[in-house]
């Protein structure tokens, strides 16, 4: 096969993660002399980081939330009184393993959609 044919072949078969960085993988295979099986998974990673991030994307959208919230980037000065421990706590998501509910309960204006957003995303 020549290298079309190849790339062809990674699209029909719903591979764009490894035809994406065939090129790059295959140079580095060259100049490093890296052992084929070295390669090879490393390009099995590039298709699973490829789907994964896809995964996200389009959860992301169906989720309809309109930003991405972390609570790394949070501003905790914004309301001084949210409980940190309980926000980082529920952030875990420990509470979808143990079929649990969270109530986020507290005055309009206090940050509660905000912590809701950071813990959906
Ligand atoms: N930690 C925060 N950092 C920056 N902005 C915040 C923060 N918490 C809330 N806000 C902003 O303040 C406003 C009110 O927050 P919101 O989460 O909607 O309050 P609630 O849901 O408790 O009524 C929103 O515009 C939100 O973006
Ligand atoms: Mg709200």
């Amino acid at each position: 096969m020549t290298m079309n044919e190849i790339e062809r072949a990674l699209r029909e078969l719903r591979l764009s993660g490894i035809a994406d960085t065939l090129s790059t993988r295959l140079m580095q295979a060259q100049s490093a002399q890296q052992p084929f099986l070295e390669t090879f998974a490393a390009m099995l990673q590039d298709e699973l980081d490829r789907r994964r991030s896809r995964l996200t994307e389009r959860r992301f959208k169906h989720s309809k939330l309109d930003e991405r919230p972390t609570l790394a980037d949070f501003d905790w000065r914004f309301n001084p009184k949210l409980p940190r421990a309980a926000c980082f706590e529920l952030h875990t998501l420990k509470f979808i393993a143990d079929g649990a509910n969270a109530l986020i309960i507290g005055k309009p204006g206090t940050g509660k959609s905000h912590v809701a957003k950071a813990v959906a995303y």
